[in-house]
């Protein structure tokens, strides 16, 4: 060290002893500021410098100039030993770090997971095009020709109260009250031979309960082609369940019943998928209902540029609520839009 003047090493040494005594970054700051600040002793110094003459200000001015470099340096070290410091004081507690531990900022991000819809459509999608079965679709907002003219329904037809109807402000418009009205949209656009499944949203002006809703999901099934019959709509029928609830002993049963756009009108029931005997599900009887279907009536395919007296078909129309209710042992229908997360989170 070259510096001789006695004032400038009194800087210097309680420099470093105020130093020494430093142990955080504020003090550091603060010595810092009282040394190398605008009103610093080094700028005090400088200030005298300017006053000197020429001669003492050549011995002198190097001399401040190399106390500023040293004050500068043993600053920057005393800075980057707190700052080991405090690293090592922070891993020290975290010593028993367990890298395969779950992170927290994980868990608050909350993941996704499919609708029980999503799942039960592709399973769904899966059966019937594995049967050659083609996917299609229909408008939610329908004309009153194609949810219930075309299906034989006229306006002044009893069949009509089965399906209690949200009519939209606009004459003639409607949510569609069930899916057969896509059997008209495909019927119109293709020629037979055709085979489709629909799934899809439909709308009734219900009441609701566990096991009502005023929005629900059908899937719609149609075949046409020459000579179908009832034995087709059967087999299509059982095949599709069986494979759906992996079940190959279960029965199929057929019951008359009326829908005016099928002829004969029959209602679908399974085997009970949970007894043998009778239990509460199946209200003791053995047998669970699942959907309408029927032949297509002559008049729908003449309402569709089709001649009945070449082509006939089979269609059906399943409730997917239903279906999602036995298979995944839900036990209320409303709880589909309930937009619950912990409903959802199950599937
Ligand atoms: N569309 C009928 C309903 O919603 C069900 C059905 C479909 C019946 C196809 C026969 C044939 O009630």
């Amino acid at each position: 060290m070259k510096i001789i003047d006695q004032s400038l090493l009194h800087i210097l040494t309680s420099w470093q002893q105020e130093l020494e005594s430093v142990t955080t970054q504020q003090a550091l700051e603060a010595l810092r500021i009282a040394y190398l600040g605008r009103s610093g002793r080094i700028n005090e110094l400088m200030a005298q410098l300017k006053t000197l003459p020429l001669e003492e200000k050549r011995a002198f001015g190097p001399q401040v100039q190399e106390l500023q470099q040293i004050i500068t340096q043993s600053l920057s070290l005393k800075q980057n030993e707190l700052t080991r410091q405090i690293l090592e004081k922070e891993l020290s507690t975290k010593k028993h770090f367990d890298v395969t531990a779950y992170n927290p900022s994980s868990l608050e991000k909350p993941s996704g997971s499919l609708h029980p819809y999503t799942h039960l459509i592709e399973r769904i999608e899966d059966i019937f095009t594995s049967m050659g079965f083609s996917y299609a679709q229909g408008p939610e907002v329908e004309t009153e020709w194609y949810n219930f003219e075309a299906l034989n329904i006229p306006a002044d037809h009893p069949a009509r109260d089965m399906q209690d109807t949200f009519w939209l402000t606009t004459p003639g418009l409607l949510l569609r009250t069930h899916t057969s009205s896509v059997q008209i949209h495909t019927m119109k656009n293709q020629q037979p031979p055709l085979s489709i499944f629909t799934p899809g949203r439909v709308f009734r002006h219900e009441a609701t309960d566990a096991t009502h809703d005023f929005m629900f999901m059908q899937c719609e099934g149609l075949l046409i082609d020459k000579n179908i019959s009832l034995t087709h709509l059967c087999s299509l029928l059982k095949v599709f369940m069986r494979t759906l609830f992996e079940k190959n002993d279960l029965s199929i049963r057929l019951r008359p019943s009326y829908f005016p756009f099928v002829e004969p009108g029959l209602e679908v029931d399974i085997s009970c998928i949970f007894c043998k005997t009778g239990c509460a599900l199946c209200k003791k009887t053995q047998w669970i209902e699942m959907g309408g279907s029927g032949l297509v009536h002559p008049a729908t395919l003449k309402a569709c540029g089709i001649d009945p007296t070449i082509y006939s078909g089979c269609a059906w129309g399943i409730g997917i609520e239903r279906l999602a209710m036995l298979l995944y042992g839900i036990n209320d229908i409303r709880l589909f839009h309930s937009g619950k997360i912990e409903f959802l989170k199950q599937f």
